[in-house]
């Protein structure tokens, strides 16, 4: 394995291009102007499998985009990783505020990466970070030091809710059969602060709808006399929060598990810097629920976010009008053992009990994903902690963050596998944001640490 230090450096550009290659693909899986672009990008990845050294790739069709699926089994009595990934990114806009375009990647110096970053949508999450597995298997299947087997599954539905992977995993338990899943789909807290990803939150989204009166009207001649559904959305959503910023929403906090004393305690440990994380978003102050700090507030806690409202006149100018309708997209981020549809219903019911006379409520319920613990004992952290070790010189901390992987529950569940989060990018990334990016130091860190994964993977199961 000690060999992987040199295999980068000699091949260091390509790697960088190859990656440059794909994120020129907009794989966008919520627009559907991009669909062709999305089935080319499924090709791409599993050229790159065979590329690699895969014994046999396909691309497997499901209701929505296809699983691209690759393997090298050197050994059916050795373990298997499964790695997981998606070849999808998030729609770019707003265009307006990238300093490049989205999907032409150049490398620029930034403060937190003075090797260079590359920008484009998808080079953090997740194609540069799922390409890093395929570099670090390359590396072991050509220099013939692969431990054991290795299976990779990408799709390309992540970022708009996974929705045929759950009867894709029921329909090929067997061929995904594996002892340990592995993702880089998170992040790590610096550069110099490796951490391996413990938890993920859930999600529950919603979309409502307030109508008011029929039609749009003047906003003279009714204002005053008739409900504007937009003031009573706003009153509705401000009712959501209590002044110490708890959910109101009645049996919301049923089933939070309460994290003990002695763990937050632990969690508070790890180095944050409160002055620098305001001064990163210029923000004045943080803000959230009493009782809890900015940390456990983005992890072990439950949110309600709105996260788009709309109606009325939004174009140029002024126009004087009360709009007929409202509309708000909402996200709860759950924590264990809150249940998404759980969530969803106890939303609309409180949602449409608030509603005043005057006005109709329409609750619509998006895509939802459980959240997912693991601890820190098991085979998959230790071998994942003695990677970061030989890379990076430190122990990493455990932390649970504030994302979602929805598959990650269902892995559990369907497959029975416990899964690994080694995350190489920085939540300064940009992720989901105009002008995302990924660190090169980053993404050849990741590909050097990986095969020691596999090294200490094979290594704890055989008992050594
Ligand atoms: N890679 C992210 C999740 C993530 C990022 C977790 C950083 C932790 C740290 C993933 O692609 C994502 O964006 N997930 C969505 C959920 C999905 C159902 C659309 C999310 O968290 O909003
Ligand atoms: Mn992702
Ligand atoms: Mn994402």
């Amino acid at each position: 394995m000690d060999q992987i230090k040199n295999y980068i450096s000699q091949h260091k550009d390509r790697f960088i291009n190859e990656l440059l290659e794909l994120l020129r693909k907009p794989s966008i899986s919520a627009d559907s102007a991009f669909s062709q672009d999305v089935i080319e990008t499924a090709n791409m990845v599993e050229q790159s499998l065979k590329d690699a050294g895969c014994d046999s790739t396909e691309i497997c069709e499901t209701k929505g985009y296809p699983v691209v699926y690759g393997e090298k089994i050197i050994d059916p009595k050795l373990p298997t990783v499964l790695v997981y990934g998606h070849y999808d990114v998030q729609p770019p806009d707003p265009m307006e505020l990238w300093t490049s375009p989205p999907f032409e990647p150049v490398i620029k110096q930034t403060e937190l990466h003075p090797e260079g970053a590359i920008f484009a949508r998808g080079a953090c999450d997740d194609k540069g970070q799922m390409y890093m597995h395929v570099k670090a298997a390359e590396f072991m299947i050509k220099n013939e030091v692969l431990p054991c087997n290795i299976k990779f599954m990408i799709e390309g539905e992540e970022e708009v809710g996974s929705d045929s992977l759950a009867d894709f995993l029921e329909g090929h338990k067997e061929k995904l059969s594996n002892d340990i899943i592995l993702i880089s789909d998170t992040g790590m807290m610096a550069n110099d602060v490796p951490s391996i990803t413990t938890g993920l939150r859930g999600l529950s989204y919603v979309e409502v709808e307030v109508t008011g009166p029929n039609r749009d009207l003047h906003s003279g001649i009714y204002g005053g006399a008739v409900p504007n559904p937009i003031n009573v959305l706003n009153k509705m959503i401000a009712s959501l929060h209590d002044e110490n910023n708890h959910i109101t929403i009645p049996n919301f906090y049923d089933k939070v598990e309460e994290v003990s004393d002695m763990e937050r305690a632990e969690m508070a440990k790890a180095p944050f810097d409160i002055e620098a994380y305001k001064k990163a978003l210029d923000i004045g102050d943080v803000h959230g629920e009493s009782g809890y700090t900015t940390s456990e507030r983005y992890s072990i806690r439950p949110t309600l976010d709105v996260n788009g409202i709309w109606g009325g006149y939004t174009g140029e100018g002024a126009k004087t009008v009360i709009a007929s309708k409202a509309y708000a997209k909402i996200s709860m981020r759950l924590v264990p053992h809150q249940e998404p549809d759980e969530i969803t219903e106890l939303f609309k019911k409180h949602f449409e009990a608030i509603a005043p006379e005057g006005v109709k409520v329409k609750v619509t319920p998006h895509h939802g994903g459980l959240p997912y613990v693991t601890n820190m004992d098991s085979i998959g952290y230790q071998a994942a902690a003695k990677a970061y070790e030989t890379t990076f010189g430190k122990t990493p901390i455990p932390e649970r963050t504030g994302g979602s992987i929805p598959i990650v529950a269902l892995f559990e569940q369907v497959l029975k596998s416990k899964t690994i989060l080694m995350g190489f990018g920085l939540d300064s990334d940009a992720i989901h944001s105009p002008n995302e990016h990924f660190g090169v130091w980053n993404y050849l860190k990741g590909i050097e640490t990986i095969p020691y994964f596999y090294k200490y993977f094979a290594e704890l199961n055989s008992g050594q």
